[in-house]
């Protein structure tokens, strides 16, 4: 539990009128209702969005408490802190709105958790707030959506099944997406577009985007060669051709951070990749180069302004998303082999049952920030943890009974 006693709320939703903040929302109020045991409140920066919100979710929302603050207001930002224990945040792209409240939980001790998937914002946060988060004993916890969460419990999961089997963690894992079915949102394709801006304006920073340990903490920087797929590639643990994942660029230092943070629990020489499954034979192949290609042109042309405003015509603007029928009829099913030093191998199984951006992350943020509220033990101290690092069995209870992952060892051998 959060050191912070006498709140008004247990946590709040900053960011309630984005479209993953009416998901997340909409799932606080159907799971735990109002005045039950949450004491929970929406927040954001217009008060008649956040009526509009509350009067959307129909009979018995009335007593939704709702906290005005803009992300760029210290002030209403520190007033909304000190009235809960933990702020869940859904207003990015971070790297341009988020830091003000990282800065206030901080200080305050407010606990907090995001769906950043901004390597270089996060790297920046830990490095200005750690002490700042250590001492008042705010832990803060960036990546709680499909980016990173499946990943980082999904190897979390591998290594407490491994163990289990072998009496040993696997040293290699790789993470395979046989299917994620759903679409990005207006609010995900500017995080991505930032983040291409920022790299193609700065050489420092693409160095720093490259480095798998770039949000580790600088004693745990190991010299062993992570593997990174930049191509189409044959993969023989799966018989299948595979792609670049491009959320593979942020799960990957999630899952090394979870490692660092563990004191080395994967090991020192651990490595960890990401990619897509495109199939079988020349269908397969074929997927392969094609995805790798759309990859490289939607970087390409989102990081120069002459092309920018191509790609932003035709993608989905802030606020848009996925309609309710696609949210539901999403779906994901990742795939992981894991591979002990004395050469014994492991595959596992997780899936999700709706969208992994949407509908599935809606839950997941939800299920972070109510395990932040009333899982973990006083004994974790501040700063910037990881979800598996800081909520590991009790998160991973929490998101199979009620988030609608599946977590499933496959074989061993
Ligand atoms: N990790 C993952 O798996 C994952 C999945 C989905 C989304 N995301 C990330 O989550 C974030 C939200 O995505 P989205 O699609 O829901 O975005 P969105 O619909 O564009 O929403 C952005 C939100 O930020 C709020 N906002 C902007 N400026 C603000 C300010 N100055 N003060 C207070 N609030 C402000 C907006 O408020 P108004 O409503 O008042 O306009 C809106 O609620 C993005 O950064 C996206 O990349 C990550």
């Amino acid at each position: 539990m959060s050191t912070k006693t006498d709140t008004t709320y247990d946590v709040v939703v900053f960011g309630a009128t984005s479209f993953v903040g009416q998901i997340l929302t909409n799932y606080l109020f159907a799971t735990y209702g109002i005045g039950k045991e949450v004491r929970w409140a929406i927040g954001g920066r217009s008060e008649s969005k956040l009526s509009t919100l509350k009067q959307s979710l129909g009979k018995g929302a009335g007593d939704l408490p709702m906290v005005v603050a803009d992300a760029s207001d210290e002030s209403a930002l520190k007033t909304m802190c000190d009235q809960t224990r933990v702020v869940i945040s859904t207003v990015g792209p971070y790297a341009l709105y988020g830091e003000p409240l990282v800065k206030t939980c901080a200080e305050t001790g407010t606990d907090y958790c995001d769906l950043t998937g901004e390597v270089q914002w996060i790297r920046k946060m830990v490095e200005t707030y750690e002490d700042k988060a250590k001492a008042s004993g705010a832990r803060i916890v960036h990546c709680c959506g499909f980016d990173s969460i499946p990943s980082d419990m999904g190897v979390w999961f591998l290594q407490e099944q491994a163990e289990a089997t072998f009496g040993a963690p696997c040293q290699d894992v790789r993470m395979r997406v046989k299917v994620a079915k759903g679409e990005f949102s207006g609010g995900t394709v500017a995080s991505m577009m930032n983040v291409a801006k920022e790299a193609a304006a700065d050489p420092k920073l693409r160095k720093e985007l490259a480095n798998p340990f770039s949000i580790c903490p600088p004693d745990h920087r190991s010299k062993t060669r992570q593997p990174s797929l930049k191509g189409a590639e044959y993969d023989r643990d799966f018989d299948v051709w595979l792609a670049p994942f491009v959320m593979g660029a942020i799960n990957t230092r999630i899952v090394h951070r979870s490692n660092a943070l563990q004191n080395a629990r994967y090991g020192k020489e651990f490595t960890y990749d990401e990619a897509m499954m495109t199939g079988r034979g020349v269908k397969g192949r074929l997927a392969a180069y094609a995805i790798t290609g759309a990859l490289g042109g939607f970087f390409t042309a989102s990081a120069f302004k002459p092309s920018r405003w191509v790609v932003e015509k035709f993608v989905p603007k802030p606020g848009e998303g996925p309609s309710p029928e696609a949210q539901k009829n999403g779906f994901y099913d990742l795939r992981f082999v894991g591979k002990t030093a004395d050469g014994k191998t492991i595959k596992t199984k997780v899936t999700g049952d709706r969208d992994p951006g949407y509908g599935s992350t809606g839950k997941m943020l939800g299920e972070a920030g109510m395990s932040l509220a009333f899982d973990v033990e006083g004994d974790k101290q501040g700063g910037f943890w990881t979800p598996s690092s800081l909520l590991d069995g009790k998160l991973f209870d929490r998101l199979t009974t009620k988030a609608g992952l599946t977590f499933e060892l496959l074989e061993t051998s």
